[in-house]
């Protein structure tokens, strides 16, 4: 058995890697200040520290105290909208929480570190699809701040016996995910189809995005941390274009109505395209996607149905 420390772990993705972590018998601490996740997102099972990574003193005691094997790294401020309006928050909370943890996990000797990155990092990008040696050009505050604690995680690699992996998420979606994140269309999508109203898209429809599962994203994290020969910058995504239409589409087969879009206007700086190569995970891992959109799409609405 292992103790395993997961940041952002009552957050969406984190509370599924929490779950699976749970259920393979580790002892997993959750240390999350539940500005956007939910106590009761957390198992029983698990051990909770209320806590906020800006806090160097909060973060350290904490890691000293448990003294965890593994460290997994997902609590961020992770919505677009206030990293445009208050950029200085992305700072403090992803790059400076970063390395307030990446401290503590050397104070500790803490040997495994996985950080969830973004593909927000790459920004627009010609060539599709997008592999880890595409080039970074970040369109918000949010992937500049992503970016740089990926130089953090690979810094401390370099200077210390730490093997750090940081996995740039394509969409993720699932159930408990929030309106507000990255892969939120489906959240919002799923609610506004189930309250019978008609769905908004913005702009034509056709632009495209890269939609992995959660559970899928779960597996991806705690196979980082398990296999020791893992180190370095790796895409977790499906490696399947989806426009919006086809998106929504597909969410009214799985309500089993069909649903007429208002179109407005294009979101200002939306990219147009984007897919990710997961290639680079799958040669070092094994690691795949196995839930299908059709599949996932379902399991999420029947989570919004129930709720
Ligand atoms: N959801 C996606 O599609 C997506 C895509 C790419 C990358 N990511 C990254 O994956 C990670 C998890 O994202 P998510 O979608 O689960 O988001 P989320 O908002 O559901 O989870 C983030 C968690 O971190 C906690 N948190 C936020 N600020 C904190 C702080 N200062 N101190 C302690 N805890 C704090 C929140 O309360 C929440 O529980 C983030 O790093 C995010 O940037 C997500």
């Amino acid at each position: 058995m292992q103790t395993i420390f997961v940041t952002g772990g009552a957050g969406f993705i984190g509370s599924h890697v929490v779950e699976r972590l749970l259920a393979r018998g580790d002892q997993v601490v959750v240390y999350d200040n539940f500005t956007t996740g939910l106590p009761s997102n957390v198992p029983e099972k698990a051990v909770v520290v209320e806590g906020d990574i800006r806090d160097k003193e909060s973060i350290e005691e904490a890691v000293v105290r448990h003294q965890p094997d593994g460290i997994i790294h997902l609590a961020a401020q992770s919505k677009v909208g206030p990293s445009l309006e208050r950029p200085e928050e992305d700072l403090e909370v992803n790059i400076l929480g970063t390395v307030h943890l990446l401290e503590a996990a050397r104070k500790n000797n803490s040997s495994h570190f996985v950080s969830a990155s973004s593909a927000a990092v790459y920004g627009h990008s010609e060539t599709l699809p997008i592999t880890e040696s595409s080039d970074t050009e970040p369109l918000s505050p949010y992937g500049t701040s992503k970016l740089a604690a990926e130089q953090y995680i690979q810094s401390y690699a370099r200077l210390y016996p730490i093997r750090t992996v940081g996995l740039r998420f394509a969409n993720v979606y699932g159930p408990r995910q929030t309106m507000e994140t990255e892969a939120g269309v489906i959240t919002i999508f799923c609610e506004t189809l189930l309250a019978g109203k008609q769905p908004s898209i913005q702009g034509d429809g056709e632009q495209t995005r890269d939609f992995v599962y959660v559970e899928d994203v779960a597996e991806a994290v705690i196979e980082s941390l398990n296999n020791e020969s893992v180190q370095g910058i790796f895409n977790v995504s499906s490696e399947t274009e989806t426009s919006i239409n086809e998106l929504l589409l597909e969410l009214s087969r799985t309500a089993g109505r069909e649903f007429a879009p208002v179109y407005g206007p294009p979101r200002a700086g939306d990219i147009r395209h984007s897919f990710l190569s997961y290639k680079r995970l799958h040669k070092e891992t094994g690691w795949s996607p196995e839930v299908s959109l059709t599949e996932g799409l379902e399991k999420t609405m029947e989570y919004y149905k129930q709720k």
